[in-house]
């Protein structure tokens, strides 16, 4: 069965306080969330102590942003999996744009080999893949995507996956995908995927005014929030969401 997983990702956003601030606001408005609903915080490595600490007992889990490939090593200012495993971290953030644009990290081995770092330690990968605007427009969303995931799940276990849709475009610009063409796109990768359960989210934009919308589309199995998911106030209302 596919779940909903509703997933934010607070970027280089919070520091410990602030998590603890923000945990204090937004925990006590998921007593309504409906139960099917999986709630994970991809916190900055410096916080996912508190967030461990704090989410135990609670309905939301603990995520991390990015995980290095090997289990040690040397490696300077890497992250690896035994470490995040140590921490009660169940999900990581695997290739998002963001990394890939800054930290110059490509699909070619080492999304690949994140993918499954990722499985190996009992996390579940949140693989981001998307296209950007130019590949849009020159037609070539399809082909995109498909040698993303060709690369990033080779000879990947599809039974402890997530994929999260984010056109690039949409991300941070508050130019959300239409609902219908994320949906539309959405069904290409799951079509592509060996395993029909494997949830998969939309990123880029979402926000309390367009989250009904998005998650009434039959393929969108979840979302992944940036922004939006840094205030308690509006990631509540994301997650309680009315279905
Ligand atoms: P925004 O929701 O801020 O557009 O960010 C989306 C994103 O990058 C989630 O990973």
């Amino acid at each position: 069965m596919r779940k909903i997983v509703i997933a934010g990702n607070w970027k280089m956003y919070k520091t410990q306080a602030e998590a603890l601030e923000f945990l204090q606001a937004f925990l006590p408005q998921l007593n309504q969330t409906p139960e099917e609903r999986e709630i994970v915080l991809c916190a900055p490595f410096t916080a996912l102590t508190v967030l461990s600490k704090n989410l135990h007992g609670s309905r939301a889990r603990v995520g991390a942003q990015n995980i290095h490939w090997e289990d040690f090593g040397a490696y300077t200012g890497a992250i690896s999996g035994p470490m995040l495993a140590e921490l009660g971290v169940r999900h990581v953030i695997v290739g998002h744009s963001e990394r890939r644009r800054y930290a110059w990290e490509t699909d070619d081995p080492i999304m690949n080999l994140r993918v499954k770092a990722a499985q190996r330690h009992g996390l579940t990968p949140i693989l981001c893949v998307g296209e950007t605007k130019a590949q849009r427009d020159a037609g070539k969303i399809e082909s995109h995507i498909l040698g993303q995931l060709k690369t990033d799940l080779a000879e990947v276990d599809q039974e402890n996956l997530i994929i999260a849709y984010e056109p690039i475009w949409a991300i941070g610009t508050g130019e959300t995908c239409p609902a219908d063409e994320a949906n539309r796109v959405i069904g290409l990768i799951r079509s592509l995927l060996t395993n029909a359960n494997v949830s998969i989210q939309y990123g880029g934009s979402v926000n309390p005014t367009n989250i009904d919308e998005i998650m009434a589309q039959p393929e969108i199995d979840g979302v992944l929030v940036g922004g939006a998911s840094l205030k308690a106030e509006s990631f509540a209302q994301i997650v309680n969401y009315q279905s």
